[in-house]
């Protein structure tokens, strides 16, 4: 099994402080954005790399669809600047509209989980990225562009947790060095988080699947 971990994501409701900013005040979206609330976002502190429920959208469409999810291989999971964690069931078929998808994470964000009546395909969880990990079983990788290069065929393992940073910029917010056996480098120049999971997805079916 590969667990795939999206980890301090730049998802989160707006702020309480830029909530009357005329950037927002008038937003449809709860969701923090940063192509709709820049204007409002330099009070924020850390600004520059926050409201990017796009980097969330784009990863989970590719992680859901892709071969090793329909094999029933994978489970994906979303872990939030603010330590949430989404759960994400491997047949929950991720909404392409980005707009609508915004609003599943907004009521993530109020009930918990979606859909909120029937049983859930996605969850919401108040638990840092520690905690999952503790539940988790596999030699843990962390892709960053400050490890060591090394092919992912030859590293993959049966059982396996690789954790691809949920943000534009910056290093990651958790301790996260410290909970994992390998750092690893795919390549010599930053790509989106999205690119790393298919690499990373991609490998373990070529060594597992079949
Ligand atoms: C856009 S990058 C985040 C930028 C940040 N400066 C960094 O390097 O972590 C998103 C994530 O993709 C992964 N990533 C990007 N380029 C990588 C590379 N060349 N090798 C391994 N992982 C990479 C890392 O997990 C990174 O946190």
């Amino acid at each position: 099994m590969m667990h795939l971990i999206l980890a301090d994501s730049e998802l989160e409701i707006i702020p309480k402080k830029i909530i009357k900013h005329p950037a927002v005040r008038n937003s449809k979206s709860k969701i923090l954005d940063a192509s709709l609330h820049h204007a409002a976002m330099k009070g924020l502190k850390q600004w520059q790399r926050r409201g990017r429920p796009d980097i969330v959208h784009v990863f989970l469409l590719i992680a859901n669809e892709s071969i090793l999810n329909k094999e029933g291989m994978l489970r994906t999971y979303v872990h939030t600047r603010n330590d949430e964690v989404i759960y994400i069931k491997p047949e929950t078929r991720i909404i392409k509209n980005y707009n609508r998808f915004k609003g599943l994470m907004e009521q993530l964000f109020e009930h918990g989980k979606v859909p909120p009546e029937n049983e859930a395909l996605m969850e919401m969880r108040k638990e840092n990225l520690e905690k999952l990990l503790d539940k988790l079983e596999g030699k843990r990788i962390l892709f960053s562009m400050d490890g060591e290069r090394r092919k992912l065929e030859d590293i993959m393992e049966e059982d396996v947790i690789c954790i691809i940073g949920g943000f534009p910029s910056g290093d990651f917010l958790s301790p996260v060095h410290k909970m994992v056996d390998e750092v690893v480098s795919i390549y010599h120049e930053m790509l989106p988080a999205w690119i790393v999971g298919i690499e990373a997805i991609v490998a373990y079916e070529n060594k597992f699947v079949n």
